[in-house]
């Protein structure tokens, strides 16, 4: 990775831990924390939690994230949760179309462009997933897919920087399934989406892309060689301070 982009470590903690394991779990992590200067590291626990994990974590590094949001700022959208809600619950990150909202909850790239814009509007910073089904990558459309995902997820939006978008690549076949992509998988894909911001006129060498899917202690550190790699978004191993301080580990 280059130097001029810090390190990201998110962990996404998904639909799992009540407020007692989720303060637990935040504890454990701030108090296991490396202190290093190249490293940031974010939590995205479930909405029910996030308060919980401010509190827990308030006056370290860790940052807060949520796992997605509406666009809207307010109004009569019930079981909606807006960005401004987000910031006002002390987060700094909002993850913007996982594969699990696509595919679960039909989100489409409209969707998802209305949600990023919103989020840059709130002040915070999107991490926008982007990634391939199996059977988009075994008929050769990997490129194509993130390119359009990219591409319409971002269209319109200006003034991007490091400071307000992350972007994270996660194929959809290697998320919750322990088939992680091998580096050279992820770089071509991660290189393919720098040149594509860079045409896109972001400044490309300064926005984190993160890699995500099946992210472990034992693959972490090879992933994280790579030179377009610049963090990770962590599910099921973000899920024990154990497993997620040991990939914080070979980060920065
Ligand atoms: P896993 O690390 O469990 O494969 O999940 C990845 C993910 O979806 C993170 O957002």
């Amino acid at each position: 990775m280059l130097t001029e982009r810090k390190s990201l470590i998110t962990g996404n903690w998904k639909m799992h831990k009540t407020l007692a394991e989720a303060r637990a779990l935040a504890r454990e992590i701030r108090l296991g924390l490396p202190v290093k200067a190249r490293l940031e590291v974010a939590l995205a626990p479930p909405y029910t939690a996030l308060a919980a994990v401010y509190e827990e974590n308030y006056g370290s590094p860790i940052c807060l994230a949520a796992q997605d949001t509406y666009w809207e700022k307010q109004g009569a959208f019930t079981g909606a949760i807006s960005p401004v809600m987000l910031k006002d619950a002390g987060c700094r990150f909002v993850i913007v179309g996982h594969s699990e909202r696509r595919q679960i909850f039909g989100e489409t790239n409209e969707t998802v462009n209305r949600k990023l814009k919103a989020v840059l509007d709130t002040g915070l910073c999107p991490i926008l997933c982007v990634g391939e089904t199996i059977e988009q990558r075994q008929a050769g459309r990997t490129l194509e897919v993130v390119t359009a995902q990219l591409r319409e997820g971002l269209a319109g939006i200006t003034g991007l920087s490091g400071e307000n978008l992350v972007i994270a690549y996660e194929p959809v076949w290697a998320i919750g399934t322990g088939l992680n992509a091998t580096p050279d998988q992820a770089q071509e894909v991660h290189g393919v989406i720098r040149r594509l911001l860079a045409e896109m006129g972001a400044p490309a060498q300064s926005i984190r892309i993160l890699y995500g899917g099946s992210v472990t202690p034992d693959n972490a550190a090879s992933l994280l060689a790579q030179p377009d790699i610049d963090g990770a978004l962590v599910g099921g191993a973000s899920l024990k301070a154990d497993s997620f301080l040991k990939i914080i580990a070979s980060a920065g």
